[in-house]
């Protein structure tokens, strides 16, 4: 199981153990991550699972899509390495990622 860090807004990590296949949104909510809404459930139609990947896992986790990309606008304090964690899919090559909730979104 890859292991993912989700870390809150206030400094507190939530070290997880993700299920290959599963969302970062989806660990997020199952462990009740503050700051991570979900609130279209991972249709990448709303912006309330916005994080920002670890600059030294940017370039793994790769850019948006274009649906993601646009959906991005409807976040709050965008950056380079923001994406919705709802589609950002665990897999084993993805051990030990590491994702910032964003303060605004709190
Ligand atoms: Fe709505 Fe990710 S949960 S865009």
């Amino acid at each position: 199981m890859p292991k993912l860090t989700i870390v809150a807004f206030d400094g507190t990590e939530f070290d997880l153990d993700a299920e290959a296949g599963s969302t970062v949104m989806e660990n997020a909510i199952k462990n009740a991550v503050p700051g991570i809404e979900a609130e279209c459930g991972g249709a990448c139609a709303c912006a309330t699972c916005h994080v920002y990947v670890d600059e030294a896992w940017t370039e793994k986790v790769g850019q948006p899509d274009v649906m993601e990309e646009d959906m991005l606008d409807f976040a709050f304090e965008t950056k380079p390495n923001s994406r919705l964690s709802c589609q950002i899919k665990m897999t084993d090559d993805f051990d030990g990622l590491i994702v910032r909730v964003p303060e605004q979104q709190a």
